[in-house]
């Protein structure tokens, strides 16, 4: 029998990406992927360092893997993504039980280092060194991205492709400059490639990938590409359906990009835009290098040019020095734009950021804890108004396969499917017969409810009148 191996992922969509990749490349020397980590033969966790919350959880899958390797002899466990770039000769050295710790820069090597471990070579550990001075990225490393194949962990009809790697921001707060490197764009012959060999096996919406997306910027010998060309380029490879792109920084984010959304019908009209913060004092603090009056404007040129501009949020509460009335200057940015969704966090400290070394975590946690709720709640009472108004509409959806929560609790809705709209929105709809037939295409439904997180609809067959 195949060796199988388990996955589990935290962080960001390029966390997510990785682990594909790690799947494909495992597949293909012949293991297989397994659902339940108890059966597994090599156990992977594939870690975030953006928040102390994130590594904490990842924390206490070390601390179980002694019982693990216990009831499972030969067991071989391992340790990629941030966390691992951040603090993998600390991880070794005091997790007995962790046979490999992988950076994110050294994934190509993986494969490699599980098959050492198994042949008893003992334990291994590839960080990348001075990686905020690799300028290249490893050819090796590049070919898992080119060879990407349809996804073993998520939906086969869509996938994410790295535009860009790492980041040159250096938010004051931030961890991902340090373990994820410099920023650096793919060829886009590479990324055309990746494209169309996803579509031609099936998929039919792409997300690309960048932690500045928009900054996408490729130049060998011929002429510069920029990310508003990259846009059109892949928007023009047939059978491709949905176009997304995320995530995108809000200073030099050129119109051209709005200007190609508006024009290519396959560029989904969502754009996730994190603001941080409505203060100017505190996004100065934060070295975002714009002011909320230029992220504003630059909201409503996209508005101008982009109808029906779908916009989502991230903020960070209780960043170091945060007064009330920062706080309130961030609620009325909420308020001013409208987001169809924000995602807040409370700031958490990371070790060797400049907003670490230079700032006290002076906002007590309760205060954090009450900034965070109730910026959450202004969000929600948009988000309600902005899905209130789909009632009665008919939208097209991507459908993503059987709604979990309430398919688990509720037995009753086992006929429910989820997906989402080309604004990001989710729509939940009931498809008596058609949950694998419709799973992974594109439908339209009627909404007739909303609540702030979900809309509810109906599928067009299922309406009396259609019936007839
Ligand atoms: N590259 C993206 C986001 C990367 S991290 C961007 O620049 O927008 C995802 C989100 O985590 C960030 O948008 C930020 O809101 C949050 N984040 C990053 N570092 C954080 C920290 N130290 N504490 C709390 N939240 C943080
Ligand atoms: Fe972090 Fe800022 Fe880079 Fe985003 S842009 S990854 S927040 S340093
Ligand atoms: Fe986390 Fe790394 Fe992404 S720190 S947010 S997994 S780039």
């Amino acid at each position: 029998m195949s060796l199988q191996v388990h996955i589990t992922t935290f962080g960001c969509q390029m966390n997510k990406l990785d682990s594909e990749l790690v799947a494909n490349e495992l597949i293909s020397q012949g293991f297989e992927l397994c659902r339940d980590n108890g059966q597994a033969d090599v156990v992977i966790f594939n870690t975030c360092s953006v928040r102390q919350h994130a590594e904490n959880r990842v924390l206490t899958c070390l601390g179980r893997l002694g019982r693990q390797k216990a009831s499972h002899p030969g067991l071989i466990t391992v340790l990629i993504g941030c966390m691992a770039q951040r603090q993998g000769t600390e991880l070794i050295e005091r997790f007995a039980d962790l046979d490999i710790v992988c950076g994110p820069g050294e994934l190509h090597r993986l494969s490699g280092l599980i098959n050492k471990a198994r042949d008893g070579a003992g334990r291994q550990l590839a960080l990348t060194d001075r990686l905020r001075a690799r300028r290249t990225v490893p050819t090796e490393l590049e070919d898992m991205d080119t060879r990407h194949r349809l996804s073993q962990i998520t939906s086969s009809a869509q996938a994410y492709v790295r535009a860009t790697r790492g980041c040159d921001n250096f938010c004051s707060y931030c961890i991902v400059p340090s373990v994820r490197g410099p920023e650096i764009s793919r060829p886009p012959a590479s990324i055309l490639a990746e494209v169309e060999n996803l579509v031609a096996a099936g998929c039919i919406e792409i997300t690309l990938l960048g932690q500045t997306v928009n900054g996408y910027r490729y130049c060998a010998d011929g002429p510069e590409t920029d990310f508003a060309e990259l846009l059109r380029m892949v928007s023009a490879i047939s059978g491709l359906k949905r176009l997304r792109f995320v995530t995108s920084y809000p200073r030099g984010f050129s119109d051209d990009v709005f200007y190609a959304m508006a024009e290519a019908p396959v560029i989904c009209e969502y754009l996730h835009l994190p603001a941080q913060s409505g203060s100017d004092r505190i996004l100065s603090a934060m070295k975002r290098s714009y002011t909320s009056a230029e992220y504003l404007d630059l909201i409503e040129r996209g508005r101008t040019i982009v109808p029906n501009l779908s916009i989502a949020g991230d903020f960070i509460v209780g960043f170091p020095g945060e007064t009330e009335e920062d706080f309130q200057d961030t609620v009325r940015l909420v308020k001013a734009v409208r987001y169809k969704n924000c995602f807040v966090f409370k700031y958490s400290p990371r070790p060797g950021t400049v907003a670490a070394r230079r700032l006290t975590d002076d906002v007590p946690a309760e205060v954090k804890r009450r900034r965070n709720n109730e910026l959450l709640a202004v969000q929600e009472e948009i988000s309600l108004d902005l899905h209130r108004e789909f009632i009665g509409q008919k939208v097209e959806i991507l459908v993503e396969g059987p709604s979990k929560a309430s398919y688990k609790e509720r037995p009753e809705h086992r006929n429910q499917l989820t997906g989402r709209t080309r604004g990001d929105n989710i729509v939940v709809f009931d498809a008596p017969g058609q949950v694998e037939q419709l799973t992974g295409t594109l439908v339209d439904v009627i909404i007739r409810d909303a609540s702030a997180l979900t809309l509810f609809g109906e599928l067009p067959s299922t309406l009396p009148n259609a019936r007839q």
